[in-house]
């Protein structure tokens, strides 16, 4: 253990002060002794993962949430035994216990001790040994090995074992940058239980690229610009939100931060305070998946990456640092994860919580009064960023004055890389000399369980469209906005469609505004591309949630993961094809929105050696939820502002 996992444990008497706070390094420690007690944790069973277990959502809001409750992914790395567990604090023993059973089931997620062993097997295989050296590299300690989930090809593929794919790259010196040099064409298959490569593919030879991606060598980025003058951000009064333990108020927002070692932020109990009331608006708002299919049917067809369940994007959390990743007035918060062993891990400073100037707000000058006046606007931001292989991920929420809230995701890090075989290829893109990005899609997929002014909602889809000439058109110019109610959830599975400005509008049953009108809160999307793989493909069945920019379900707490809760190897069907499958009524019911987006991207020469960030995400504004702009009470920036 740590030292920051001993001092983690030894303040293990403090409860959380609310049922949804993140488990605490005592709540990980008591679990796993639990655990051990009930002969859970034999050697050689590892955790693939162990979360806080949340309390469902009436017993949160009934204040009837007493037990603290832990879920662990256990397996054995000798037999591949599997077992998904849920501990009670509370009760002191293990309420559940059940057997994963692959591969029907799918695989548990990677763990740590995988990405060690593997790297092992691989560089000691024979086999693997003798393709690299045919390839004119006998020296296999230059060669870094890079492990890939393997997806799920039906019987005459190899699903009944636990596996990954194993890519080469070089990395001749020590700050080399090794996606610059793929070693492409063979591939080692290693079964991870019988800790053994049972396959070697080697399909053809292409040059090493040679050319350096360093890009921290002088000698490849050229001197520093000098021309750069420093901006300084300063709150001398401090900043405007206030964080008590987890509780997190700015202006008429308030919020829950939590953390999972899976999901990374959650964030809980969105409210907004107006006309001297507390208005809920979203339960619980994550993005609790993500794929990333790649577009080249040859060698690498396999290549899909569910960063979030096969992964687990929040255990790769970056500790992050003032005046580096982050500029200005800063509240960090830690996140508590845990090894493969089931021991506390401290991330600290993961979680970023911070404000920021956002321009104008509102402006005008009036032609007939004379009064100009303008108002800034001003966000909350709470964000992380993970690394996952080569690429890395920010989520970003951003809370507005005026009620809008956002969710961004900033992509950076380095592409994934090929050899290129020259020319034109349609599937892959030339970023340096004979090196190749393949094309691919980064697919999110957020959750939002919503709650707007309470749990009875109903969805809107909400299109504009021009009327055609007629006797009440007669010059053809009329625009309508038609919403149409989307009552279950078979309905509810639809695509964005920007030729429309096509949104989905969330509203309450229950209350209405000033002009009688049902309160609401809009989802704006981007419109990407869905899933653009074909409807037959393997990946499409895996990927399920992908084909849809928006799916509504009615809450059910055991609904968390929009590819199902075990997504590796796992054959397809899962989350939510197999959530809306009972085509439950949605219509002023407790439901829950899940969006899919983000772009495809076919790499541009810019994107290397280090991408300069992409960004994707979507807004949710409001609709009606207030009575008219809820920011006119927004003092001027400064009294030099105020002109007439
Ligand atoms: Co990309």
């Amino acid at each position: 253990m740590t030292d920051t996992a001993v001092r983690a444990g030894a303040a293990a008497g403090a409860l959380p002060a609310h049922p949804l706070d993140p488990a605490t390094a005592g709540e990980y420690l008591a679990g796993r002794q639990i655990m051990a007690a009930a002969g859970l944790l034999a050697e050689p069973v590892r955790f693939a993962y162990y979360g806080l277990e949340e309390p469902p959502k009436d017993e949160v809001l009934g204040a009837k949430a007493t037990d603290r409750r832990l879920r662990a992914f256990l397996i054995n790395l000798d037999t591949g035994e599997s077992t998904d567990a849920v501990v009670s604090l509370g009760q002191r023993r293990v309420i559940g216990a059940r057997r994963v059973d692959p591969p029907a089931d799918g695989q548990l997620p990677i763990t740590d001790t995988d990405f060690a062993t593997v790297d092992e097997i691989v560089h000691a295989d024979p086999g693997w040994r003798a393709a690299m050296a045919r390839r004119g590299l006998a020296d296999v300690s230059v060669i870094r090995t890079c492990p890939i989930t393997a997806g799920a090809f039906g019987p005459a593929g190899d699903d009944r074992r636990r596996m990954v794919r194993v890519l080469a790259f070089v990395q001749a010196r020590e700050h080399d940058l090794a996606w610059a040099h793929p070693v492409d064409g063979v591939a080692a298959y290693v079964d991870l239980i019988e800790k053994k490569v049972f396959k070697i593919v080697d399909e053809f030879e292409l040059p090493v690229p040679a050319e350096s991606g360093d890009y921290d060598d002088p000698a490849v980025r050229g001197p520093y610009r000098g021309t750069l003058r420093p901006i300084e951000i300063t709150q001398p009064e401090g900043p405007s939100f206030t964080l008590e333990g987890n509780l997190l108020r700015w202006q008429d927002w308030s919020m829950r931060v939590g953390f999972d070692a899976r999901e990374g932020l959650t964030l809980h109990q969105i409210s907004l305070r107006s006309g001297g009331r507390e208005r809920p608006v979203i339960y619980r708002a994550s993005v609790p998946e993500m794929v990333v299919p790649y577009g080249d049917p040859r060698f690498r067809y396999w290549q899909t990456y569910f960063d979030t369940g096969e992964y687990l994007v929040g255990k790769w959390a970056n500790s992050l640092e003032l005046g580096c990743d982050c500029l200005g007035e800063i509240r960090y918060l830690d996140a508590t994860v845990t090894d493969d062993s089931g021991h506390p891990r401290v991330i600290p400073n993961a979680i970023c919580v911070h404000e920021e100037d956002f321009g104008i707000l509102w402006k005008h000058t009036d032609i007939f009064n004379g009064s100009a006046q303008s108002r800034r606007q001003r966000r909350l931001v709470v964000s992380f960023f993970t690394t996952v292989g080569n690429y890395d991920y920010g989520f970003y929420w951003y809370f507005y004055l005026d009620g809008t809230i956002e969710c961004e995701i900033k992509m950076t890090g380095v592409v994934f890389t090929a050899a290129h075989p020259g020319g034109d290829d349609p599937h892959s893109a030339e970023i340096a000399p004979g090196l190749g990005a393949p094309v691919h899609q980064h697919l999110f997929s957020a959750r939002l369980d919503m709650t707007v002014d309470g749990l009875a909602n109903a969805v809107e889809e909400v299109d504009f469209t021009g009327l055609p000439i007629g006797p009440d058109n007669p010059y053809g110019n009329a625009i309508v906005q038609r919403a149409t109610r989307l009552t279950r959830e078979s309905q509810a599975a639809r695509r964005a469609d920007a030729s429309r400005g096509r949104t989905w509008r969330v509203i309450s049953t229950e209350h209405t505004n000033r002009f009688g009108r049902p309160v609401g809160f809009t989802l704006c999307p981007e419109a990407a591309p869905p899933l653009l793989a074909d409807p037959a493909a393997p990946v499409s069945a895996r990927a399920g949630f992908a084909a849809s920019h928006l799916w509504v379900t009615r809450y059910d707490p055991a609904q968390r993961y929009p590819a199902g809760d075990f997504v590796n190897q796992h054959p397809g069907g899962a989350g939510l094809p197999a959530f809306v499958a009972g085509d439950r009524n949605l219509d002023g019911a407790d439901i829950v929105l899940w969006h899919t987006f983000g772009p495809v991207h076919f790499p541009r020469p810019e994107d290397w050696p280090v991408m300069p960030v992409t960004r994707c995400g979507f807004t949710l504004r409001p609709a009606g939820f207030f009575d008219r702009n809820p920011t006119l009470d927004v003092p001027p920036p400064s009294p030099r502002c105020r002109h007439a």
